[in-house]
């Protein structure tokens, strides 16, 4: 990642940090992946520094061009960081559902932002359905490029690096990863990374247990921001699965909390849910043994919200 210049320098080489008060005596060593640390504060700005910069070597996309992409924020964020470096311009199509410093993000990085009207603040399908089809519209115009978050063989490609720098940081290996689940694009990809350098843990993939929609099928609403999306994930394979968990919200906001008194890590909701799931692991796999987990993101986007209120 290092050829490029500006921030762009700054995504990934995230540090790695091992648990030392929430671990009980006996159990596996526990490894945080600090994702929270890239220029936008979270693990998203891999997907987009690959996303835009295949597509350009490609020549699907060039300077000047417009990079479209419908948004909950995070995503957008990180394409508007990425695209205002690489000289392209970026319209997210967001909507007031979502939060607005969000919105104020993506524009500080020179994103145009169109908001999508919802109702009685609900996040809902049809309102996704209506930010996808205005992305897609726009997308026909000459010189505009659909980011395409959700199908890309990009996304997945872009969170390698990140499996190889945990293989890197844990040489002498690795028992077991898990991760939460939207599009499955960084557990998916950090696998491929930790194939790579040869290791094959055992993969969890994770969601709350309030929307199992991988272990039932059923969603519900939960609170979990950028997991239990799909009931199919685009980028899960579930062949490459040990199993699916599923981790109360309500523990994973209260890991939350423990993380950031106690360690020291500072994170969203989906990385609490991810913390517990590990230290569950670490319990049954036992001394002498090691997980890894991810700190998705930077736990100041959260602050407003029921995770650190
Ligand atoms: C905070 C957070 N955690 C976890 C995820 C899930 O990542 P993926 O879509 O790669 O499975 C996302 C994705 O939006 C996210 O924003």
């Amino acid at each position: 990642m290092d050829t490029f210049g500006g921030g762009l320098a700054a995504i990934g080489n995230t540090p790695m940090v091992r648990l030392g008060r929430l671990v009980p005596q006996g159990a596996a060593e526990v490894w945080v992946k600090l994702e929270g640390t890239n220029p936008t504060g979270s693990y998203k700005d891999r997907m987009a520094i690959s996303l835009l910069t295949q597509a350009m070597q490609r020549g699907d996309l060039s300077k000047g061009d417009t990079v479209v992409e419908f948004t909950g924020g995070s995503t957008g964020t990180a394409l508007a960081f990425v695209s205002g470096v690489l000289g392209l311009n970026f319209t997210a199509v967001f909507s007031d559902a979502f939060s607005y410093s969000k919105q104020q993000a993506m524009e500080a990085f020179g994103a145009t932002v169109l908001v999508e009207k919802c109702v009685d603040g609900k996040i809902t399908h049809d309102l996704a359905e209506r930010m996808k089809l205005r992305a897609l519209a726009l997308a026909e115009q000459p010189s505009h490029y659909y980011a395409d978050q959700f199908g890309s063989a990009d996304v997945r490609e872009g969170y390698v690096p990140m499996g190889q720098e945990i293989a890197r940081s844990l040489a002498d290996g690795i028992d077991a990863v898990c991760a939460g689940v939207g599009t499955g694009a960084a557990l998916m990809g950090m696998l491929d990374g930790l194939k790579k350098q040869g290791m094959e843990p055992q993969v969890f993939a994770l969601e709350p247990t309030q929307s199992p929609l991988l272990t039932t099928g059923q969603s519900g609403g939960h609170k979990v921001e950028g997991i239990s999306v799909f009931p199919d994930p685009p980028f899960l394979d579930r062949s490459e699965l040990s199993g699916v968990r599923a981790v109360d919200q309500d523990k994973a906001f209260a890991m939350c909390r423990r993380l950031a008194r106690e360690e020291g890590i500072f994170g969203g909701g989906s990385t609490g849910l991810n913390v517990c799931a590990a230290i569950d692991l670490a319990v049954e796999l036992g001394a002498g043994k090691r997980v890894v987990t991810l700190s998705c993101d930077n736990g100041v986007k959260y602050l407003g919200g029921p995770i650190y209120a």
